[in-house]
C-alpha cells in the first residue's frame, strides 16, 4: 500500500490556468482544416471557425492559444494576413509540407478565434525573417487605441477597437529555425526588439516572451536570462518527448512494445529535471527571480501516420500519451511557482494533438480527456503532497522512473482536486490518501484508463473517455483506492 498525503495547510501557489494552454501553427491541417474552414465552406462554421471544434476546446477549457508558431512564426509577415481576402499575398510553406499558405487566416481571424473560444492570446513575433519596425508595427495594429497609421489602418480592416495581446514572444527557436543565432547575440536583438514592443494598453502591460533553450541547453538559458532579466517576464523551454533517441527513427504512436512505452514514460518525466535545472540556472544570474519560464512547446512527437505528408507531423494518440499527458501536468502543477504558462503541440491534427479532424468528423482523443479532467486545477492553490512510490525499472532502456505521481490543489471554496496517475501498463497500485487536520465529508472519483494501446479513432471514437471511478473507500481523514494500470483519477475532495 503506498502512502499519500495531503496537506492543506501548506499552501504553495497559484496555478496559473494558462499552465492548460495549446499551441497551433500554420502547419499541416491545425489552422487550416482543423480549425479554421472558411465561411464559405460546408462543414458547420461561425466565421469560418469549425464550430464543433471550437465547442470542444472550449469543454476542455482552454485558457490561452499560441500562434501563428513555431517555426512559421519567423516567415510570417503579418500584413501578408490583413485586409480583404481576395488581396491576400500567397506564399509557399516553407518549412512545413511546401504548401500554398494563403493567408486567408491571419491577426483578425486569429482574434475572433480567441473570441469564440473564450481564451487570452498568445502571439509570437518574427525575429529571424522580419524587423524591428514590422514587430513594432503588429503591436500597435493590435493593441493601440489612438490616433496612429496602424490603429488607422486596422480600423479600415473592419476593427475598431484593439484587442488584448496578454503574452508576445519575440522569436521561436532562435537557436535552430528562428534564425540559428547564439545566445549571446539572441539576447542583445532581444533587447532591441522588445524597446520597441510598446505598451499601448497603460496598465495593462503585454507578458513579452524571450526564445528559451532547447532542451537541456543551460548555456543558452544562463546567456539569454542575463541578458533579458530587466525587459523578459518570462523564457521559454521547448522539450519534446520521443519514443526513440532519434529523429529520423522516432517510432511509431500506435505500434509499440512495452519497452517502447517504458522509453516513452521516463524521457516525458525528465519534464521535471529540466524544470528543475533551468530554474536553477536563471536563479544563479538572476536571484531576485524576476524571469519565470514557460513551456510553450511540448508533448510527443513520433513518426507521422502512414501515407501522411512527412511535413503534416499528423499522428495518432493513444492512452500512451494521455499518461504523458497527465504526469506531464502533474509536473507543472507542482511547479506553478515559477512555470506560468504551458503550451502542448499542437491543438488538432499536428503532434500530441488533442482533437483529430478528416473532413467534417472530429475525434477527441485520450490527450483531450487528460486536459478535460484537469481542467479543475485551473486557478486553484497548489498544496503540499507527497506520494510514496514503486519506480519502474525499464531495465531494457536503462532508467527507471516513478510508478506513481499526483498533485493536490485547493478552489476558493475549499474543494480539493487530487490527480493521480499510475503508469504501469500491467501493475494495479494501492494507495492510502490521509488529508492533515483534515475531516473528509465526501469523495467523488473520475478515471480515464484502458490498455496503453487504446485510442480513439474514425471507427470509433468512445474507447477511450472520462468515467465514474468507483474503487475507492473513504475514510474519516482520507480515502484508500486501488488504482488500475495505464490510469490516471481525479479525486474531488469535500471538507
Ligand atoms: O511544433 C512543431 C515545431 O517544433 C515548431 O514549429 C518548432 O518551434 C519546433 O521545432
Amino acid at each position: 500500500m503506498q502512502k499519500y498525503l495531503i496537506n492543506p495547510n501548506q499552501k504553495i501557489s497559484k496555478i496559473s490556468k494558462d499552465i492548460y494552454g495549446h499551441f497551433s501553427e500554420h502547419l499541416g491541417r491545425c489552422i487550416y482544416n482543423g480549425i479554421f474552414v472558411g465561411e464559405k465552406s460546408e462543414i458547420p462554421n461561425e466565421n469560418g471557425m469549425r464550430c464543433d471544434v471550437v465547442k470542444a476546446l472550449k469543454e476542455m477549457g482552454i485558457p490561452v492559444l499560441r500562434w501563428p508558431g513555431g517555426c512559421f512564426a519567423d516567415e510570417y509577415h503579418w500584413k501578408d494576413g490583413i485586409g480583404p481576402k481576395e488581396k491576400r499575398k500567397k506564399m509557399i510553406n516553407t518549412h512545413w509540407g511546401g504548401l500554398v499558405e494563403d493567408n486567408s487566416f491571419g491577426t483578425h481571424e486569429y482574434f475572433e478565434l480567441c473570441r469564440q473560444l473564450g481564451c487570452d492570446a498568445y502571439i509570437n513575433g518574427n525575429v529571424g525573417s522580419g524587423t524591428v519596425a514590422e514587430m513594432s508595427e503588429w503591436v500597435e495594429y493590435m493593441t493601440f487605441d489612438g490616433i496612429s497609421p496602424m490603429a488607422e489602418l486596422r480600423k479600415k480592416n473592419g476593427r475598431e477597437k484593439p484587442w488584448k495581446v496578454k503574452y508576445f514572444g519575440i522569436g521561436n527557436e532562435s537557436w535552430g529555425c528562428g534564425g540559428n543565432m547564439d545566445p549571446e547575440y539572441y539576447g542583445c536583438l532581444y533587447k532591441r526588439y522588445n524597446t520597441y514592443v510598446r505598451d499601448y494598453a497603460g496598465n495593462e502591460k503585454i507578458m513579452r516572451i524571450a526564445c528559451g533553450p532547447n532542451s537541456s541547453d543551460y548555456h543558452w538559458t544562463k546567456e539569454v536570462t542575463d541578458k533579458v532579466k530587466h525587459h523578459a517576464k518570462a523564457i521559454s523551454l521547448h522539450y519534446y518527448t520521443l519514443a526513440n533517441d532519434s529523429w529520423s527513427n522516432k517510432g511509431s504512436a500506435t505500434e509499440f512494445d512495452t519497452k517502447d512505452y517504458y522509453r516513452t514514460i521516463c524521457k516525458a518525466y525528465r519534464m521535471e529535471e529540466l524544470i528543475n535545472n533551468h530554474i536553477a540556472v536563471m536563479n544563479s544570474v538572476n536571484p531576485q527571480q524576476w524571469v519565470q519560464l514557460v513551456v510553450d512547446e511540448w508533448g510527443t512527437w513520433y513518426d507521422v501516420e502512414p501515407g501522411t505528408n512527412p511535413g503534416f507531423l499528423y499522428q495518432q494518440n493513444t492512452m500512451r500519451d494521455a499518461m504523458v499527458a497527465a504526469l506531464t501536468l502533474n509536473i507543472f502543477n507542482k511547479h506553478s511557482d515559477r512555470v506560468i504558462m504551458a503550451n502542448i503541440a499542437q491543438t488538432v491534427n499536428v503532434l500530441q494533438a488533442v482533437i483529430l479532424t478528416d473532413a467534417d468528423k472530429m475525434v477527441l482523443t485520450p490527450t483531450y480527456h487528460v486536459f478535460k479532467m484537469f481542467k479543475d486545477h485551473q486557478e486553484n492553490t497548489l498544496l503540499g503532497s507527497y506520494i510514496t512510490t514503486d519506480e519502474i525499472k525499464a531495465k531494457e532502456i536503462g532508467k527507471s522512473c516513478p510508478q506513481l505521481i499526483e498533485s493536490a490543489s485547493v478552489d476558493k471554496d475549499g474543494t480539493i482536486y487530487s490527480t493521480v496517475v499510475n503508469t504501469s501498463a500491467s501493475k494495479f497500485s494501492r494507495i492510502k490518501c490521509q488529508v492533515a487536520d483534515t475531516k473528509v465529508k465526501s469523495v467523488k472519483a473520475e478515471i480515464i484508463t484502458g490498455d496503453i494501446h487504446d485510442k480513439n479513432d474514425f471507427k470509433d471514437n468512445d474507447i477511450v473517455k472520462i468515467e465514474e471511478f468507483t474503487d475507492f473507500k473513504k475514510h474519516a481523514d482520507g480515502f484508500t483506492a486501488c488504482l488500475p494500470p495505464c490510469s490516471v483519477v481525479k479525486f474531488i475532495i469535500e471538507k
